[in-house]
């Protein structure tokens, strides 16, 4: 029987700023209340999960389910540069401490996305104070709550901007881009505003990568022992036509961060999707193929051509931190979680190093600026009420963890 192994780990990830709520203090707070923005709606109560965490955490841990991916917020443990708030950080403890009531280990992202406002307005990454002030953060942290996490991650997709660069001109909307980050200029009084999603790519991706391995340092300066890596966004790249620049895309996007990896101890695969790349940048889903919510092209396959590529670049082991689909039509999801996990069983047959999957999310959620409307959720959240309804596909993940085996969706019920 083809068994997953033993020690496997088998999660549901959630990000702070999309999940919390009332996230005041950040800059994406800023960005989702100025005239004009590119959020959809804003953040606001988001799933309560700030509050709520106890009967969360309880939920994943009823599905089967023995890991919970989830991120410490930046600009609530340091609202103002220098201050520490200890309630903050003893509400993460509280968190940690959940968790592992619940006999889940804690996967800890430290930055995933969001900022202090503070740090936005002194320019955020781009500015060469960013490493120190991150690493300070990074530091205070990890010696509070060490000895609660199980593995820990620096940052959450930090080549998204590389990324995003990629996508054809036409579907960056740049006047509005202009427009809102002088609106959040307006709103703080300041002449700068730095946000990780609208930076200079190249800027941040130099110093994010240099900041890497400092941090996997500072994350590990606490108490307890625990692995520290970085989980990074991947798609499933194909060359279309002769002169496609995948390669280039490949090298620009992903290289940076696989060096980085692997001054860490292991990398966090994250895909959604196939991305075909053609002479320009990419060039968009294919005519006829079906396109989930975010318009990308259902693609599970993606995961097991991710990890071979992925293991063909980093030595250090490889988990799978996020992976998953937005839609209203749960028999997707489950057919999705099917068809990405045969392919991760693939790879583990070959011998790949892959120790995890953790699907992206627990929760419907805060989809940044495109707002509520996409269900990545295992667990759906009726938003007036904060009522919480397990999706089957929750079940069938949570069952195939139980048994290590993929499941036939029928024999579940
Ligand atoms: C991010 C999540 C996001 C998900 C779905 C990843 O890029 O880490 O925050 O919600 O993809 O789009």
């Amino acid at each position: 029987m083809d068994l997953f192994p033993d020690g496997f780990l088998w999660g549901a990830a959630t990000a702070a700023h999309q999940v919390e709520g009332n996230n005041v203090n950040s800059d994406l707070w800023v960005l989702e209340h100025t005239e004009p923005t590119l959020f959809a709606e804003p953040s606001l109560d988001a799933c309560d999960h700030y509050h709520r965490f106890p009967e969360d955490i309880k939920l994943l841990a009823g599905l089967g389910l023995n890991t919970y991916r989830f991120s410490i917020e930046w600009a609530r443990i340091e609202p103002e540069r220098g201050h520490f708030s200890r309630t903050a950080l003893e509400h993460y403890r509280r968190m940690l401490a959940a968790c592992h009531e619940n006999g889940v280990s804690p996967m800890v992202t430290f930055y995933h996305f969001s900022s202090p406002r503070w740090f936005a307005a002194l320019g955020g990454w781009e500015k060469p104070a960013a490493s120190d002030l991150f690493l300070r953060y990074c530091d205070r942290a990890a010696r509070h709550l060490g000895d609660l996490i199980a593995f820990a991650t620096t940052f959450n997709e930090p080549n998204l901007p590389m990324l995003l660069r990629w996508l054809p001109v036409s579907e960056i909307p740049f006047i509005t881009v202009k427009r809102m980050v002088k609106a959040a200029q307006r709103a703080l009084g300041t002449g700068r505003f730095g946000c990780f999603f609208l930076g200079d790519a190249v800027k941040l991706r130099d110093r994010m990568t240099a900041t890497h391995e400092r941090a996997v340092e500072a994350l590990k300066s606490g108490p307890g022992s625990y692995p520290a890596g970085v989980s990074i966004a991947l798609q499933d790249e194909q060359a279309v036509g002769a002169d496609s620049r995948r390669d280039r895309k490949r090298a620009e996007v992903y290289d940076p961060w696989f060096d980085a990896a692997g001054r860490g101890d292991f990398l966090g695969v994250q895909t959604y999707t196939r991305c075909r790349v053609g002479k320009k940048s990419d060039l968009g889903p294919e005519p006829g193929v079906e396109l989930t919510q975010m318009g990308y092209e259902f693609w599970p396959e993606a995961l097991e051509a991710c990890l071979r590529y992925a293991h063909a670049r980093v030595a250090v082991p490889i988990y799978v931190t996020e992976n998953g689909i937005s839609t209203e039509d749960d028999t997707r999801r489950i057919e999705y979680i099917r068809r990405a996990l045969a392919g991760l069983r693939n790879c583990l047959a070959e011998g790949i190093d892959v120790r995890g999957y953790i699907h992206w999310s627990l929760l419907d959620n805060f989809e940044w600026i495109l707002g509520y409307r996409p269900k990545f959720g295992l667990i759906g959240v009726d938003r007036a009420t904060q009522q919480r309804t397990i999706k089957p596909s929750a079940r069938y993940l949570g069952e195939i963890a139980r048994r290590k085996q993929i499941l036939d969706p029928a024999a579940i019920g």
